[in-house]
């Protein structure tokens, strides 16, 4: 009697088996043939709820978490949310991108990892912090490198330099899909102002995951101590750090010049981002979606281009309104050369494990 109630019951559960088999297949579409090991990402990805006919309808949608550490009126923040209007509007609905700002879900240290799991499908680390992984990418860092934005956008464009760059990213399940601007970094400190080398000695400046800024810092006496974005207002404000770089964007919007009291127009380094997906999801999509969503990314980052270095002079000019710095100094020519001649000594200590082709590929830009 037993035996024949096993044997009805498993029969059941089977036909059941069989049943939700095909349901699935049929509606979707996420999980085509090359995501062969993605049945975690189908549930990730795609949204389940009941009943059937509203399951038909949901998982229809690709759902795509977007995760960064800034404040949406940054040119991140704003390029994140475009992205995210674009990508809906070109995909007819077909794709949703939830965006996570404020390191709400990952720092930017740990969001590599999360692409790499496939938690979240879109990141875009600042180039410092993708050295973590690769320390080529620490070449976007090395102090005074680039005159201008359009010399940065030209090596994140070139062959030698982005391409190089983008290519190594798929050895780690991970896929360089643009770069991003913010602008340039300038310094602030809570002591007293910074003009010359010798001011940054023995000052705790806080640094992005970056073994070349750090080598900066220390060319000059200081202390670099690495730290999340998101620590930063609270070290500074406990003295812990006392003091930092970074865009006029990200220092306006963090409140930096609230707990800060001198600041220096340098423009020393850059910041810029490298947007990056995971590889077996993106090209797991259907091809007409991952078009559409290269489309709206092209456009994002088109806009970001051209309006970066905007956003970050409206945040300047914000700073200058706020009047909570003592000073805000624009380095001279002079104070600029011998910041230039102090830290230069970075490039030949991370020749070799940066590489001498991508620093001369730099340089040469520069120079030209
Ligand atoms: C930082 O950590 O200072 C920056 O990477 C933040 C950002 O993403 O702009």
């Amino acid at each position: 009697m037993l035996k024949k109630w096993m044997l009805i019951s498993v029969s059941l559960i089977l036909i059941l088996v069989v049943l939700t088999g095909c349901g699935a297949r049929s509606t979707d579409q996420n999980t085509d043939s090359s995501n062969t090991d993605k049945s975690e990402d189908v549930d990730t990805n795609t949204k389940d709820s009941e009943p059937a006919t509203e399951t038909l309808k949901k998982e229809e949608v690709i759902v795509i978490k977007f995760s960064h550490v800034v404040a949406e009126d940054t040119p991140k923040g704003q390029a994140a949310n475009m992205f995210k209007e674009l990508a809906e509007k070109y995909t007819d609905g077909r794709v949703e991108v939830e965006v996570f700002p404020n390191s709400q879900l990952y720092n930017d240290d740990d969001v590599l990892a999360a692409v790499q799991q496939n938690n979240v499908q879109l990141a875009a680390p600042s180039t410092s912090k993708v050295s973590k992984l690769f320390p080529q990418w620490t070449i976007f860092d090395f102090p005074f490198a680039f005159e201008d934005v359009a010399s940065v956008q030209a090596a994140m464009e070139s062959e030698e330099i982005g391409g190089k760059l983008f290519k190594m990213l798929t050895d780690q399940d991970l896929l360089g899909l643009a770069m991003w601007d913010n602008g340039f970094k300038q310094m602030t400190l809570d002591d007293h102002p910074l003009y010359m080398p010798e001011d940054f000695e023995g000052q705790q400046f806080r640094v992005m995951s970056s073994k070349v800024l750090e080598a900066q810092f220390e060319s000059v006496d200081a202390v670099p101590t690495p730290m999340p974005f998101s620590e930063v207002y609270s070290a500074l404000e406990q003295g812990v750090i006392n003091g930092q770089e970074n865009t006029l964007s990200n220092i306006y919007s963090k409140k930096f010049h609230e707990v800060q009291r001198y600041m220096t127009i340098s423009n020393h380094g850059y910041l810029g981002y490298a947007v990056i997906t995971n590889d077996k999801f993106w090209n797991g999509l259907p091809d007409n979606i991952r078009e559409q969503l290269q489309k709206a990314l092209n456009e994002t980052t088109q806009w970001v281009r051209e309006n970066g270095e905007r956003l970050n002079q409206e945040n300047l000019d914000k700073i200058i309104a706020d009047d909570m710095l003592e000073e805000i100094h624009y380095l001279t020519n002079e104070q600029k050369q011998a910041w230039i001649d102090v830290m230069n000594v970075v490039y030949e200590e991370y020749e070799d494990e940066v590489g001498a082709d991508l620093i001369n590929a730099v340089k040469e830009l520069r120079d030209n």
